[in-house]
């Protein structure tokens, strides 16, 4: 792990719906040059938790700073401006442009200066970082083709280009691994981890606990919006709260003559 200071910080955040608490009081960090991972089951909280850190769901309570500034007051297109953006578990394409259009759209959201510069100067920077990204997702080959005509792996990579070409310090990827096979999820996985080497750190959430527990530094668990446990993979997996929460109750010891309880299966 090659952390270095403190770039995600999660202070006491709460979500409510109505009479459901989706996050209470949840605290946690993400290091500069980290891969976190931030899982649960089905339903504890963290498609909220990315929402609320990326300015898309109102907190009930709490603060979000990152890179030191307090981002409370700002939208979510400026969170994104300062280098903090999300992928959606929706994936959230534009089915009438192509691959490569998808990418130019995110690039940046024009403001009054953008517009001016880009009058003066036509096309000075709306494609910069375009062409890296597609190589670095492996999109090349598709690139003038639109969502609808590609497979789930390939939109999840459409997903992750477009989080990647404005060139952020943190991406949160909601469920980037979801369908995709175990070669995929493995391809996926080492272009992940090749990531913090180019200056962006990762909150992970993905219920493919195989990718999770090989290319996570840390993790955060959530199970019906409270932090029941954090640390670094082989230690949470070995927690009993965390097996209770996926399991539902606690495994069976294994048996005095060796055999033990049948292991779960690695997509929680
Ligand atoms: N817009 C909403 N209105 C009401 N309740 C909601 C809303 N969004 C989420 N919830 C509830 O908040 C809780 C947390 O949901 P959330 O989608 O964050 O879970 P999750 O951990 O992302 O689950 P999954 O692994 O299935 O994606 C759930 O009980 C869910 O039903
Ligand atoms: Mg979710």
């Amino acid at each position: 792990m090659n952390a270095g200071p403190v770039l995600l910080e999660a202070v006491e955040l709460s979500v409510r719906f109505g009479g459901v608490a989706a996050l209470s009081d949840v605290s946690f960090t993400v290091e500069e040059g980290e891969v976190v991972g931030l899982i649960g089951p089905n339903g504890a909280g963290k498609t909220t938790c990315i929402d609320a850190l990326s300015g898309f769901q109102p907190l009930h309570g709490g603060h979000v700073r990152f890179a030191g500034e307090d981002l409370d007051l700002l939208a979510p297109h400026q969170r994104a401006r300062k280098g903090f953006v999300r992928t959606f578990q929706s994936l959230d394409l534009f089915d009438d442009l192509t691959v490569r259009e998808n990418l130019v759209v995110a690039v940046d959201t024009p403001t009054w200066r953008s517009t001016i510069t880009d009058a003066l100067w036509p096309k000075r920077h709306r494609h910069d970082g375009v062409d890296e990204t597609i190589d670095l997702v492996g999109l090349g080959p598709i690139a003038d083709r639109r969502p609808a005509e590609l497979s789930n792996g390939e939109r999840h990579r459409v997903s992750l280009g477009r989080a990647l070409v404005s060139k952020p310090r943190l991406v949160l990827l909601d469920e980037p691994a979801a369908g995709l096979d175990p070669t995929e999820s493995a391809e996926l996985g080492r272009l992940l981890r090749s990531l913090p080497g180019r200056g962006v750190s990762i909150l992970l959430v993905d219920h493919d606990m195989a990718l999770v527990m090989e290319i996570c530094d840390r993790l955060h668990v959530l199970d019906f919006g409270c932090l029941i446990a954090s640390g670094a993979p082989a230690e949470v997996r070995a927690d009993p709260a965390v097996v209770t929460a996926y399991l539902g109750t606690q495994p069976e010891p294994a048996r005095a003559d060796g055999t033990g309880p049948a292991e779960s299966g690695e997509q929680a």
